[in-house]
């Protein structure tokens, strides 16, 4: 794969939340009941101001709170907010304060700011990790924290919906988790299994209305966590199947009976080696800020093409790309087209054959050409059946390159690991689901561990 070009679309006038928030009354979803607008977490900053009091970062939300939720309140909306019972929240670092020892007066901000709800989360509060710090009685088990909070609401003289959030990574864990509280749903409490992520691509068709489903009957407050409004619609129909999928950005899969034919009809595509800026970065304002973007070439340099939506130049500047040599890391004018040079992140790719394999786990070798970089890949990881190496690290904070779901790290940036030790660490790649999910996990080429 190589670096993608990158065209930057127009500035957007309005921000993200309030555009999703007209989306909502536009598409007839705020009719249906979709009301509360929330800005999860990532609206704070680490810092409080002298008086102690939350505050929102001013870059991300230049008009303030007040004026957000007083935008929301003129369509007829509910403002929704997020915080933590830890002493950070979500997100950090780089750290971003969360409501720990300042319950009483995160909760008379949020009124002032006519805020409708807060969904309060749990991390950063274990004692284990150096949380709490000595201002505060160390509790593991949130269940004073949240007492704390919800006594702090309820003195305001605005009614606040009090949602408690304790982490939802993954569908399969809430529904564990979820499933036998439901007896206790009823008018004002439900097991919320958090916000759905229908329409963000991370999921198939089926698995999103498995996921949606499964929301529904577990009574769980159905929020919407995906973008009303996507830039990026390369629209496709399935003429045979009647159906319209909108915001596809890398795939669609659909069945194919023998002897049928999938036909398709593609609207607003991006030529090949193109992604629109949003793929892999987000606009505030006139700033557009990329995510780490790598290509698997044998180049030591990278090709990155930036393309202007307009091509009229102007006196804007492109400054500080991550992986520029520091040599041209100075600001540049931009031309309607600029070609900069990106170097790969360092790192050492341990290929499938420097593993060694238990259970059905084979190794195939096809030779050159085939299933690079080596030739090689580890398949039939059956359930029990494993391929470990051991890997040495001096370096903290070390990443994994792991292609999840077939999805290459260039869209999603490397995955972290936890755990990552000095010196050896064995990796071992296994198959936890076994039977009932699909009987062989994904075969694999190798593994590349950035400094
Ligand atoms: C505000 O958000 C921007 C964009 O995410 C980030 O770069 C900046 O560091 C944040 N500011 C503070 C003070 O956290
Ligand atoms: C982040 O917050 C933690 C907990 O208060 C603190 O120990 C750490 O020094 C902070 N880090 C930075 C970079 O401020
Ligand atoms: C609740 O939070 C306040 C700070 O807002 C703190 O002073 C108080 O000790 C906390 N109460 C309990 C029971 O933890
Ligand atoms: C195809 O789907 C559209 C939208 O749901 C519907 O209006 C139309 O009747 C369908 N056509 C056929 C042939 O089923
Ligand atoms: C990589 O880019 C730098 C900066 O333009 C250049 O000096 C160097 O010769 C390039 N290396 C290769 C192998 O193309």
């Amino acid at each position: 794969m190589f670096l993608k070009p990158l065209s930057i679309v127009a500035a957007v006038v309005i921000s993200i939340v309030q555009s999703n928030a007209q989306a909502l009354v536009n598409l007839g979803l705020a009719s249906l009941g979709y009301r509360y607008v929330t800005t999860d977490c990532g609206w704070t900053v680490a810092d409080r101001l002298p008086d102690g009091s939350l505050i929102w970062n001013s870059t991300l939300f230049p008009q303030g709170f007040l004026a957000l939720g007083q935008f929301l309140h003129g369509l007829g909306l509910l403002f929704g907010v997020y915080q933590d019972a830890g002493i950070l929240s979500c997100g950090s670092p780089p750290n971003q304060t969360g409501s720990q020892c300042h319950e009483l007066q995160d909760a008379e901000n949020f009124a002032a700011w006519e805020v409708d709800s807060l969904k309060y989360d749990n991390w950063y509060s274990d004692a284990a990790a150096g949380f709490p710090n000595v201002e505060y009685t160390s509790s593991v088990s949130p269940e004073l924290r949240y007492a704390n909070m919800s006594d702090a609401l309820a003195q305001q003289k605005r009614t606040i919906l009090y949602q408690i959030c304790e982490w939802a990574p993954s569908i399969f864990r809430l529904v564990n988790q979820a499933g036998p509280q439901t007896s206790f749903a009823g008018p004002g409490q439900w097991a919320d299994t958090d916000m759905l992520e229908v329409g963000n691509g991370v999921y198939t068709i089926p698995e999103e209305q498995t996921h949606f489903s499964l929301w529904a009957i577990l009574k769980s407050p159905l929020i919407i966590g995906a973008a009303l409004k996507d830039e990026i619609t390369a629209i496709i129909k399935d003429i045979w199947s009647n159906i319209t999928v909108k915001g596809v950005k890398t795939s669609y899969i659909s069945q194919v009976q023998g002897h049928g034919t999938l036909l398709l009809e593609l609207q607003d595509t991006t030529p090949s080696g193109q992604d629109s800026a949003n793929v892999f970065g987000t606009s505030t304002g006139k700033v557009t800020s990329f995510e780490d973007i790598y290509g698997l070439t044998d180049s030591s340099n990278y090709t990155l093409s930036i393309a202007f939506a307009s091509t009229t130049p102007t006196s804007e500047a492109i400054q500080s790309f991550p992986y520029l040599s520091p040599s041209r890391q100075a600001t540049q004018t931009h031309s309607p087209s600029n070609t900069n040079y990106v170097l790969p992140p360092s790192g050492t790719f341990y290929p499938s054959t420097s593993f060694t394999t238990t259970g059905y786990t084979t190794h195939n070798t096809y030779g050159s050409g085939f299933w690079v970089p080596v030739g090689a890949k580890i398949g039939y990881i059956g359930p029990g059946g494993t391929a470990f190496t051991s890997i040495a690290s001096t370096t903290a904070g070390t990443k994994f390159e792991v292609p999840l779901s077939g999805r290459h790290s260039e869209l999603f940036g490397p995955v972290s690991t936890e755990g990552w030790m000095d010196g050896d660490n064995e990796v071992v790649i296994g198959n936890d689901g076994g039977a009932g999910y699909s009987v062989y996990g994904a075969d694999f080429v190798g593994l590349k561990v950035y400094a």
